[in-house]
């Protein structure tokens, strides 16, 4: 009869826990979300450069562009340029505040590229 008793304690224990213990292991199995401070860009799109390489290196690849574009008078010679070209990034980062300007901001990176190019 004790044992019983007993054994309907520690069932009901069990019970009373499981709504806590579904929430810290849904907790620590939820998805990461992507750091959303960036606004992804257009689906099913590849970057100028491949990903990885271009978070570092966007900022070479635009000026060491613009001086064979304006300096060097090779904008025949690259075929593709305004394809890859300042003008380009809109086309799938759509907003510069949302995208370009949050790092910036954040870097402390002042950028008057665009008081030119419109974006
Ligand atoms: C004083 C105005 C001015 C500023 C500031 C300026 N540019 Fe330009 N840029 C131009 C002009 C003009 C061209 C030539 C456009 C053409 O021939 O159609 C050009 C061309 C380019 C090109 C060649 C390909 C393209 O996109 O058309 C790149 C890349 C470029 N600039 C990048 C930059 C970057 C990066 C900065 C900032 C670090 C910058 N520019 C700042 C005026 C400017
Ligand atoms: C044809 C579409 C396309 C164009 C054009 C494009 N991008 Fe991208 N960009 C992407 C995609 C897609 C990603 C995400 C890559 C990934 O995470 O796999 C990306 C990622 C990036 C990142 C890295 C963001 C991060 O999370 O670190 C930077 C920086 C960037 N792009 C800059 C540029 C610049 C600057 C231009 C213009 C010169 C440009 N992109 C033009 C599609 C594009
Ligand atoms: C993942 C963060 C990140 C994103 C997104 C990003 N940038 Fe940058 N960008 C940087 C950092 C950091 C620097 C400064 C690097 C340095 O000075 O060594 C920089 C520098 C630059 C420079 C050189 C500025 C100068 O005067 O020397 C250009 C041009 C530039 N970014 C263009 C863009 C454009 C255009 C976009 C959006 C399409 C963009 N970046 C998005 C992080 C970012």
């Amino acid at each position: 009869m004790k044992r019983h008793r007993r054994s309907i304690i520690v069932v009901a224990l069990v019970l009373m826990a499981a709504p806590l213990l579904y929430a810290v292991i849904s907790f620590a199995a939820r998805p990461m979300p992507r750091p959303s401070w960036l606004e992804p860009a257009r689906p099913n799109t590849t970057c100028i450069l491949p990903a990885g390489v271009v978070r570092y290196e966007h900022m070479q690849h635009l000026k060491s562009l613009r001086d064979h574009v304006l300096r060097d008078g090779q904008r025949e010679e690259l075929a593709g340029a305004r394809a890859q070209g300042l003008g380009s990034c809109r086309g799938c980062h759509a907003h510069r505040e949302l995208f370009c300007d949050r790092c910036h901001d954040r870097a402390s990176v002042r950028l008057d590229c665009f008081g030119c190019h419109v974006y």
